[in-house]
């Protein structure tokens, strides 16, 4: 195990009806609150007419930007960034997904900064302020809600990078399982697809002595596993909701992580399809994995046969491990598809024509990845894999 030292200040706020813990949370930030949400399904749910009233009833002074896009847009920061500005913006208050809170915190830092909010997403410059946030979140799947990092898309330059500051953390986030009741089931899919995808890429590392850290990967899988069949037969079940919405903030607060550092290889390969293409990151991801973990099973095989025997219940006896992880990355593909979650990137219609685009946009910074280094030629093979 590595050193390390556990910061997450983010209050976390979860359960029902929980939505009025707003009248404790804004106050101490000031009276001017910018709400930012997506394309209108929290108008259509209600959500957006209970937060209103919420705010109302704090006698805050309201801004709004909606139509946050999924992999939201740099040129919706800057809209954000440009009514902060103008407007003196005390606080800003997500209700959304992983996009919409995304936005949220690159306005929020690019509200403290004198340049393009893009140099934050691209590193040239580094977020040390940023106006304080809070989140209501919608979807379970990112665990943006409890983490510093946010994604964001330049859409002219086919660009999409993830970035965070220890600044972009969120005051709080307010977690009501019932206000996912309406996520559609692909969406559904997606988040649980995305939030196993990230305890995958803890999963693997090269680090001795994590038992405890495997042991919390494992059951958090697990108990996904278990729980997704049974949402997808009841997508208004509470305790259903519930257990998937805990799960996906824990997958990425840090909490998993402690002591070695994950991989992290595929979100790179997935954010670069979807730069170009524009497809739902889960989507990608459950298409992008199984072939990652195939490419790289020889770096230790043994890690991969501990995932399979633990979660996937595959029985390693006169099995080499090669073969014992072989069945594992086998019967993870069968879940995703079992949920109906995509296999192969012609579900979205891509062909090979732009692979070598994706993988010099994968490659821009060089190789990359913890658990196993990546260059052009194995991201291409990858992708092909994946056609
Ligand atoms: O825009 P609206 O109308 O709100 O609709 C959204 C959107 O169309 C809809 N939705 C959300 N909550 C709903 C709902 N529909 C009905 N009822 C509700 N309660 O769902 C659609 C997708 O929403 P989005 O926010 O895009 O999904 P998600 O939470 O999966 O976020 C995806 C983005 O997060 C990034 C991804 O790359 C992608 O850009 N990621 C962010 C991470 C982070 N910050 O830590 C890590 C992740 O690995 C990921 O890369
Ligand atoms: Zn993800």
């Amino acid at each position: 195990m590595q050193n390390f030292t556990f910061y997450n200040p983010t209050k976390l706020i979860f359960g029902k009806g929980q939505l009025d813990q707003l009248q404790h949370e804004i106050p101490q930030y000031g009276k001017k609150v910018l709400v930012v949400y997506g394309g209108g399904s929290i108008k259509r749910n209600g959500l957006y007419d209970k937060v209103m009233e919420q705010l109302k009833e704090l006698g805050a002074e309201v801004f709004e930007l909606s139509g946050v896009e999924p992999n939201p847009r740099i040129s919706t920061v800057r809209k954000g960034v440009d009514i902060c500005k103008n407007e003196g913006i005390d606080f800003l208050l997500a209700v959304g997904g992983g996009s919409v809170i995304d936005c949220t915190k690159a306005i929020a830092a690019g509200a403290k900064y004198d340049g393009d909010a893009w140099d934050l997403v691209t590193k040239k410059a580094f977020a040390s302020e940023a106006l304080p946030f809070g989140t209501v979140l919608t979807l379970a799947a990112t665990g943006s809600e409890m983490n510093a990092g946010s994604v964001i898309t330049n859409w002219e330059t086919n660009e999409k990078y993830g970035w965070g500051s220890p600044v972009t953390f969120p005051k709080f986030s307010i977690l009501d399982p019932v206000n996912t009741f309406t996520v559609p089931r692909n969406q559904t899919v997606y988040g649980i697809v995305d939030m196993m995808s990230h305890v995958l890429e803890h999963y693997f590392h090269l680090e001795e002595n994590t038992d405890f850290q495997d042991r919390m990967c494992e059951s958090l899988l697990i108990t996904i596993m278990e729980t997704a069949p049974k949402l997808l037969e009841d997508l208004e079940s509470y305790e259903h909701r519930a257990t998937i919405l805990y799960s996906g903030t824990m997958a990425l607060n840090g909490i998993l992580n402690m002591g070695y550092r994950g991989d992290w290889a595929t979100h790179n390969i997935e954010h670069a399809v979807s730069a170009v293409y524009d497809i739902p990151h889960g989507g990608g991801l459950a298409i992008l994995f199984p072939n990652w973990m195939k490419h790289n099973l020889k770096v230790k095989p043994e890690r991969f046969k501990k995932l399979a025997v633990r979660v996937f219940n595959v029985d390693p006896a006169g099995k080499t491990d090669e073969e014992a992880a072989l069945e594992g990355i086998d019967r993870l593909r069968e879940f995703w598809n079992s949920i109906g979650a995509p296999s192969r990137l012609a579900d979205y219609d891509i062909d090979s024509s732009k692979l070598e685009l994706m993988a010099d946009k994968a490659t821009v910074n060089g190789e990359f990845g913890n658990f196993a280094k990546l260059n052009h030629d194995d991201v291409m093979a990858i992708y092909r894999a994946s056609l």
